[in-house]
């Protein structure tokens, strides 16, 4: 089931086509024997492996943690090693965004796998963000709505304490046949286009309410941005920046 309400149009199919080619194959060049990788979900995360893929055919030898079960699935029908966790930290993680805004901060989980997605890029040394331009925003949640993962238990009452403490509604993703995570949860996306909260201020929130397992506000998480519009790529911060933490 597709996420919330989508406010800015995407570009024509054929120039997103020829945007996420160009962002996967910049990544996958960069990428060198040995690395352990964090591989994304959606699109434009696909665009990368596809781009990775004849390079792994042709001996490419690299590991990798995926945040979810479909990454994984053609991760490993790809040949690439499956790592069980993060372990002592990875060297690049390369996924997709729904919103990207001046600093780099992010909304991701249209596609749901943001909890996992968040634990590896926080746990990557550089975290790179592929998008086509269409993702480029002046401030987040312009484009569409914040996702937002509950415990089933006693969502609805967790449901309430969010929409009370941003100020804003939250849809349940699938209405009346849920999305279920690949976690075993539900997701509720948040209108934040008019929240009198600072992403930061609202995360901090979030994090505070009991049954908010995570949310797909990404603050300072990204160390560069691959941005294409289909002819040229821009790129966003420093690819070979490297996270003091990770
Ligand atoms: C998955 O839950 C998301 O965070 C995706 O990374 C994000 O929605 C971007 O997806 P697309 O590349 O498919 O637009």
């Amino acid at each position: 089931m597709g996420p919330g309400a989508l406010r800015l149009s995407a570009l024509p199919a054929d120039r997103l086509q020829a945007a996420l080619a160009q962002v996967g194959a910049f990544a996958a060049q960069r990428v060198k024997p040995g690395m352990r990788l964090g591989l994304g979900t959606g699109r434009t995360a696909s665009a990368f492996l596809d781009a990775l893929e004849p390079m792994v055919h042709a001996g490419l030898r690299v590991a990798a943690v995926c945040t979810s079960e479909a990454t994984e699935r053609r991760a490993r029908a790809m040949g690439i090693e499956i790592l069980r966790g993060t372990g002592s930290g990875l060297d690049l993680d390369v996924d997709g965004a729904d919103e990207v805004a001046p600093g780099l901060d992010l909304i991701k989980g249209a596609g749901g796998a943001m909890v996992r997605e968040k634990m590896v890029a926080e746990r990557s040394r550089r975290f790179w963000v592929v998008a086509d331009s269409s993702k480029l925003v002046g401030h987040l949640g312009e484009r569409g709505d914040l996702p937002i993962e509950v415990l089933p238990f006693d969502w609805e009452a967790t449901r309430r304490l969010i929409e009370g403490g941003a100020g804003a509604a939250a849809a349940l993703r699938g209405g009346d046949q849920p999305f279920v995570s690949d976690n075993g949860n539900l997701v509720l996306d948040l209108d934040v286009s008019r929240s009198p909260w600072s992403p930061r201020e609202l995360a901090g929130r979030l994090e505070g309410i009991p049954g908010v397992v995570g949310h797909g506000f990404f603050l300072g998480t990204a160390t560069a941005a691959l941005i294409s519009d289909g002819a040229a790529i821009t790129v966003l911060g420093d690819p070979d920046r490297e996270r003091r933490s990770g």
